[in-house]
Order: structure tokens, then sequence, then C-alpha cells
């Protein structure tokens, strides 16, 4: 295995539902793997089996209205356990990580979406992170309702599916206006292309990060 000289890399995609993560998820792996680097996969919330238990609770439909601050909190707490566990470990071996979802999701959701203070979100991101960023997040980006009609043919929608869909406008915006923030660590993707193109995309970024 190459570590591109023992200096991992830290990966994240990010879009809303529908997006077509999974899929792009697969072809970042296999880009990656078929240059001969060492590779984790792993995804938001979750990635141990404690953060997975978590992500059941945040995800599962309930009558009991989950305040934003428990949800917020919930995130938080799976995170620090990810990364503990997996992440800077993986990174400190050199490998390089992919992870389906991070902070990105959390302003997007939660601040964006459910309207919270990203002031009070980046405190708890430099406690649990202190200085650890990803170094590219690929933002997939499509129209809302584009994607959540992709999404309710998976079958049952879970807590976050069953949103309105102005719920996910605002999460888009606040993704789009993320990445338009500090294009150096971000790339913003046009998901709605055909996917050769939106694989040519991300061909092209991935390239610029391993030279
Ligand atoms: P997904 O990984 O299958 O897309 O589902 C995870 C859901 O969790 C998705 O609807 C977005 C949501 N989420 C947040 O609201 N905040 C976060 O910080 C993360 C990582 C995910």
């Amino acid at each position: 295995m190459r570590a591109t000289g023992g200096q991992g890399r830290f990966l994240v995609l990010e879009g809303t539902e529908g997006v077509g993560k999974s899929t792009n998820l697969a072809f970042v792996r296999q880009w990656l793997e078929a240059r001969g680097l060492d590779v984790v996969v792993t995804r938001e919330p979750g990635g141990t089996p404690l953060a997975e238990e978590v992500r059941e609770l945040l995800l599962a439909p309930r009558e009991e209205t989950v305040v934003p601050t428990a949800e917020l909190l919930l995130i938080f707490a799976a995170r620090a356990q990810h990364l503990a566990q997996v992440i800077e470990p993986a990174l400190a071996r050199g490998a390089w990580v992919l992870c389906d979802r991070f902070t990105d999701a959390t302003y997007a959701y939660q601040g964006g979406g459910r309207g919270l203070d990203t002031g009070v979100i980046a405190q708890l991101e430099t406690l649990v992170q202190g200085e650890r960023r990803p170094d590219l997040t690929l933002v997939l980006d499509i129209e809302p309702a584009q994607g959540l009609a992709r999404a309710s043919r998976r079958g049952a929608l879970d807590r976050f599916e069953s949103e309105e869909i102005a719920f996910f406008e605002r999460v888009r915006a606040a993704y789009r206006a993320r990445a338009q923030a500090a294009p150096e660590r971000y790339a913003l993707v046009d998901a709605g292309l055909p996917l050769a193109d939106v694989q040519a995309a991300i061909d092209a970024q991935l390239t610029v990060l391993l030279t």
C-alpha cells in the first residue's frame, strides 16, 4: 500500500438526500484504491458501534419532538467517538479517510435547516475536533425536489427525510454558502448533470489533491 509518503488525507462527501452520495462514494473509493492508497471508508453519524447506536436514535421517526439542541449534542457526541476511535488513528498511520458526511452536515442541517446558531456549532466543533478539518469536502449539489424524489423511491423515510422541502432548501443554501466561502477546501459539484460528468468533476478534484 502506498500512502503518499505517509501523509493521509481526510476527504468528505456531502449533499442533500438522494443526491447520489453512495454511488459517488464508491467511485471515490475505487479512484483512491486504484492508486494504491490505503483508504478507510466511514460515515457520520456513525462509524463506531456507539456512534452507530446514536445514528439510530437520530434517524428513527418518533412521536416525541427532538429539540434541535439535543439533536446537535447527540451528533457531536457520536463525532467525538468516531474521531477518537477511527478517524484520528487512520490519519496517524497515513491512511486516507473517506467519510460520508461530517461537520458541514451539522452546519447545513442543524444550522441552516433547524436554524441553530452557527457560533454554537463552531464552539462544539473546536471542542470536539480541535484543529481537525477535512482536507477536501465534495459537496454534491442538486435541487432538493429532484433528490427527495430519488430518496423516497428507496422506501420508508427517516426522521430527516420526512422534513418539508423548505428545510432542504435551507440545508442546500447552507452547503452552497460554505463551499463558496472557502473554495480551497471545498468542491461544489453539480449533481444534476449526467453521472459521467459528475464523476469527471470529482476526478479533476482528486487529481489536484494527489499532486
Ligand atoms: P445519510 O448519511 O444516510 O444521508 O443520513 C444521515 C442523516 O443525518 C441525513 O439526513 C443528514 C443528517 N445529519 C445531520 O443532520 N447532521 C449531521 O451532522 C450529520 C453528519 C448528518
